[in-house]
């Protein structure tokens, strides 16, 4: 594999967006919801970043997917999302690469009756977008490339990996 993002800079990175949702969110209700299972690292680390009070929940997209990134039907479970009506709510993803994922959990969220709706990811991938929306916070973009580690996984392993690195064609 070919390293792409050091734990260094990923965690400098994530500190400045806690910085500045802190700020953005300063006095407002915020939620902070964690899509399972690729945020889970971004997001400890991010809302230890958030010096603000805050309440944080989880949300699953699940899709049968082939072995990249090719996508299949997308079923959102919101069972282990908090009350969030009237709350500003913060979506949090490990990667944006065509949007399909980001643009369904928001239209569910949405219809929890949030006082607003915004999405933070690590990565947003170039080029890639299939939707009519971009994620309103995110820490880097790379180019287009299957990648691995800080939470993002390939055939579930590689999440724990503290770097964001690419996988080679003969890996995949
Ligand atoms: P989207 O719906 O096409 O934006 O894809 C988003 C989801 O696909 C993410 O939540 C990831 O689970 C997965 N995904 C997309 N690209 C990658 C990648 O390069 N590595 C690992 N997972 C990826
Ligand atoms: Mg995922």
């Amino acid at each position: 594999m070919k390293r792409l993002i050091e734990a260094d800079d990923i965690s400098r990175k994530v500190v400045e967006l806690g910085k500045q949702i802190a700020i953005d969110y300063r006095d407002r209700p915020l939620t902070i919801l964690g899509v399972l299972t690729g945020s889970i690292v971004l997001l400890s680390d991010l809302i230890r970043a958030i010096d603000l009070p805050l309440k944080v929940g989880l949300i699953q997209a699940s899709s049968y997917r082939g072995k990249t990134t090719t996508a299949g039907e997308l079923t959102v479970n919101t069972e282990l999302v908090p009350d969030i009506a009237d709350r500003d709510v913060l979506l949090v993803d490990d990667i944006f690469d065509t949007g399909q994922t980001l643009d369904a959990l928001s239209n569910s969220v949405g219809k929890m009756n949030p006082s607003s709706l915004r999405s933070a990811v690590l990565l947003w991938k170039e080029g890639r977008r299939q939707v009519d929306r971009t994620p309103d916070y995110h820490c880097f973009r790379i180019p287009d490339a299957f990648v691995v580690g800080y939470g993002l996984d390939y055939n579930d392993e590689y999440r724990h990996l503290p770097f964001v690195a690419a996988l080679e064609d003969d890996e995949l």
